[in-house]
């Protein structure tokens, strides 16, 4: 854990004091701090034009010796008026980048300086540890040198009851970033380790005294439980698939449960319709989506969120191996539906729709699909959004409200009947690639996946492939270099509403 919460400041935190400053117009400091020394010192910074408090500002004055502290790190937070939780993880995840880069063991945090902004202390301190951990994330289970430099930080709360809920705040940032960490882990881990089987095995093992139940379907099972639009891709990969199901009970047995369903494809190399070599190993990362459900689930559980949900998880490798399926092969999905498969890179609705067909089985409330599937969605939303599609309004009203309170960045794409059309096919019932061909490619792939859920389902698909890996430049408690956990927050936060 590296936020703690004492009565007052350790020895050791008083290597660096963090404090926050705002502005109450353009160019105009106002900061909340409340501390003799640094409150002057921010002003003399501020007037010298050195540091403005703009968002995302960070200003290191080693030796300023303030208020017992040796070091101070001003963070800016920008116009106060707009100032959201976001904003205040953005300026944390800052700051710890700022500690680092200055080789800094501990660090205290002013909260004054944050007591204007009328969050209550709970939620600041979750954001502030959440932040602090996400940041501090690297992989480095293959490096033989595995020492990388973090900051412990210290927040100081003198009434006891404070205490209570910033203690209580910490615990759930911290629940909330090992869910998002976890994610990232299996899905930084190259393919060649991160298999389905060792998906399967690290869920299981990391659901190990939580309330979650999980079960592992293999290659056997899967072939029984007639999932052959699933097993289609499996079969040129010398790795055996899995299906993941993760089934949570936090609220009453009569509550409908939600489902989420995740792509987990260990590596996409296209299959036959191979991809060029250039960037393919990314590809690791084409498992975001099932990682990112696992994630939210274990954390769903461990904050105890009264709500029953249900995730399915489908692990698989899509190779050209020598069984592997061929342009124009057709498969049979376990609603007895046949797709013609024209081209096998299309595999992610592959291997979902199977698991769409498995989850509207059971008539849960809503149904969400996370999934990095298309390419398509980087080119109509560059990096800064998830794309989401939905046929109900009421659906994507909820989902972009648990996003603005997760302070994730979601945007609706179209989803039409007309995009349903577009994935047909002259041999089989349905076309895994529209015609005409990759023409709102994002839009098609939603309508062949809505294809397999049960019409009295609300259903709602998540693109993640925009903001699977390397988001460091727009979330600085995302890695510059690694996969970053999209939406886990967001599903926390439509479970905690649900
Ligand atoms: N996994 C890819 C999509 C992807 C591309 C994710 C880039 C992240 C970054 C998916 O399986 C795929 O290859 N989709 C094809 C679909 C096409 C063949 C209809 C694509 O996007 O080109
Ligand atoms: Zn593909
Ligand atoms: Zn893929």
């Amino acid at each position: 854990m590296l936020v703690s919460v004492n009565s007052s400041f350790s020895k050791k935190a008083k290597e660096c004091f963090v404090v926050f400053a705002g502005q109450s117009a353009k160019d105009k400091l106002k900061s909340f701090c409340d501390c003799d020394e640094t409150k002057s010192l921010i002003k003399k910074y501020f007037d010298k034009e050195a540091f403005k408090a703009g968002k995302g500002e960070t200003l290191f004055l080693r030796g300023a010796e303030a208020d017992g502290f040796e070091n101070v790190l001003l963070v800016g937070l920008g116009l106060n008026k707009e100032v959201n939780l976001e904003t205040i993880r953005v300026a944390m995840a800052k700051a710890y980048r700022a500690l680092r880069a200055e080789k800094q063991k501990a660090a205290g945090i002013c909260m004054s300086s944050l007591s204007g902004y009328k969050f209550k202390t709970a939620e600041l301190a979750y954001v502030l540890s959440e932040s602090a951990e996400l940041t501090n994330y690297k992989y480095t289970d293959f490096l033989n040198n595995k020492n990388h430099h973090q900051v412990s930080l210290e927040i100081s709360l003198s009434k006891a009851g404070d205490r209570k809920q910033a203690e209580k705040g910490v615990e759930e940032g911290v629940i909330t970033s090992s869910g998002i960490n976890f994610a990232r882990n299996v899905s930084d881990a190259p393919s060649n380790y991160m298999t389905p089987a060792q998906l399967a095995k690290d869920t299981v093992k990391a659901a190990k005294g939580s309330k979650l139940k999980v079960t592992v379907w293999d290659k056997a099972r899967i072939k029984k439980e007639k999932m052959g639009s699933l097993m289609g891709v499996a079969q040129g990969s010398a790795a055996d698939p899995r299906v993941i199901i993760m089934e949570y009970n936090g609220a009453a047995k009569s509550k409908t449960p939600i489902a989420l369903v995740g792509k987990g494809l260990t590596f996409d190399t296209g299959g036959i319709s191979i991809k060029p070599s250039a960037g393919m190993e990314a590809m690791k990362y084409d498992m975001c989506g099932g990682a990112n459900v696992i994630g939210a689930m274990l954390a769903i559980a461990n904050l105890g969120l009264k709500v029953n949900i249900v995730a399915y998880v489908g692990a698989v490798e899509n190779m050209p191996g020598a069984n592997a399926i061929k342009p124009g092969d057709i498969l049979t999905a376990r609603s007895g539906k046949t797709i013609e498969v024209t081209n096998t890179d299309a595999e992610g609705r592959l291997v979902m729709a199977d698991l769409l067909v498995l989850a509207s089985e059971k008539k849960p409330a809503s149904i969400f699909t996370a999934a990095t599937l298309t390419g398509a969605i980087i080119v109509a939303l560059g990096h800064l959004h998830t794309g989401i599609f939905s046929e109900s309004d009421k659906l994507i009203k909820k989902i972009q409200e648990s996003a603005d309170k997760a302070g994730e960045d979601v945007w609706r794409m179209p989803l039409l009947d007309a995009h349903k059309k577009q994935m047909i096919s002259h041999y089989a019932d349905i076309g895994n690639m529209g015609t005409p061909s990759r023409a709102a490619g994002s839009a098609q792939a939603a309508g062949f996946l809505s294809e397999f859920v049960s019409n009295d389902v609300p259903y709602a698909h998540f693109d993640i492939a925009s903001q699977m890996s390397d988001m460091g430049s727009i979330y600085p408690y995302c890695p510059d270099k690694g996969a970053c956990g999209a939406m886990v927050r967001t599903f926390i936060e439509y479970a905690r509403k649900s």
